[in-house]
């Protein structure tokens, strides 16, 4: 049960940092990590990752960076001095900027003191389809296998995993190994409403298909009672991990 809990990642989805706080101290002992994305850390900035440390919680910081490699190595860097546990960059930024990253988030964390951040790719955004990548991008390729491809792309570059969808978690692990970390969203427990996700798995669908992390936002974070459907998730993952 420890040892799901750890799996677990609540994304603080909020457009300022009162509400972000008031769930963590609620949730935050209960899960693995918080995810600050774009949204909170636009409006609050690494103010929020600092306050949200202070209460205990392992970060995971989802800055989907892309850039050339050098200013990418010095964002990964000051994210690593934040004492992030993780964050991500896109894999389509290429191999120089992935090992840049990784390298720079590393040294950033150490001279800080603090441990080493897993470093993970973005593959092709879930909100993408087929029809996106043939006609506005000129990819002939199912995108399916662009994402094995920039998976494959990002553990060569030293990544420590990817963001996907959990029918990927299979397919990558078998091209990428066991070892390399599969990372989750758009887990939507059978009770809770889809909202924009396309492709959804349940918490029990994520943990049978070997996922290493899930990220769940709105059905814990606009639940009536978080603390409620935070019990009946891991729940659900203890009973798929029987
Ligand atoms: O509210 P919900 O459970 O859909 O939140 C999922 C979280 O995971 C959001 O913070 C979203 O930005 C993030 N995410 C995603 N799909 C990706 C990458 C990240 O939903 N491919």
């Amino acid at each position: 049960m420890n040892d799901l809990r750890s799996r677990l990642i609540i994304a603080l989805d909020y457009p300022d940092l009162a509400p972000a706080l008031d769930l963590a101290k609620q949730i935050g002992p209960r899960v693995g990590m918080l995810k600050v994305g774009l949204e909170l850390f636009n409006s609050a900035g690494p103010h929020a990752i600092e306050s949200l440390r202070r209460l205990g919680a392992r970060i995971f910081y989802d800055s989907k960076f892309s850039d050339i490699p050098n200013t990418v190595a010095g964002a990964a860097a000051a994210a690593g001095r934040m004492g992030v546990s993780m964050l991500n960059v896109h894999a389509l930024g290429g191999r120089a900027m992935m090992q840049a990253a990784k390298e720079a988030a590393l040294d950033g964390a150490r001279q800080a003191g603090f441990p080493s951040p897993l470093v993970i790719g973005v593959t092709v955004v879930t909100s993408l389809g087929d029809r996106d990548l043939r006609e506005d991008f000129g990819l002939a390729d199912r995108s399916q296998d662009i994402v094995l491809r920039l998976a494959s792309l990002a553990r060569e570059s030293g990544l420590d995993g990817v963001v996907c969808a959990v029918e990927e978690v299979g397919p990558i692990k078998r091209v990428c190994g066991k070892n390399f970390l599969t990372v989750t969203p758009g887990i939507r427990p059978a009770w809770a409403a889809s909202g924009d996700q396309a492709r959804v798995a349940t918490p029990q669908e994520a943990i049978a298909a070997g996922a290493d992390y899930l990220v769940i936002g709105r059905p814990v974070t606009r639940a009536d009672d978080p603390g409620d459907a935070l019990t009946k998730i891991l729940r659900e993952m203890t009973d798929a991990a029987q």
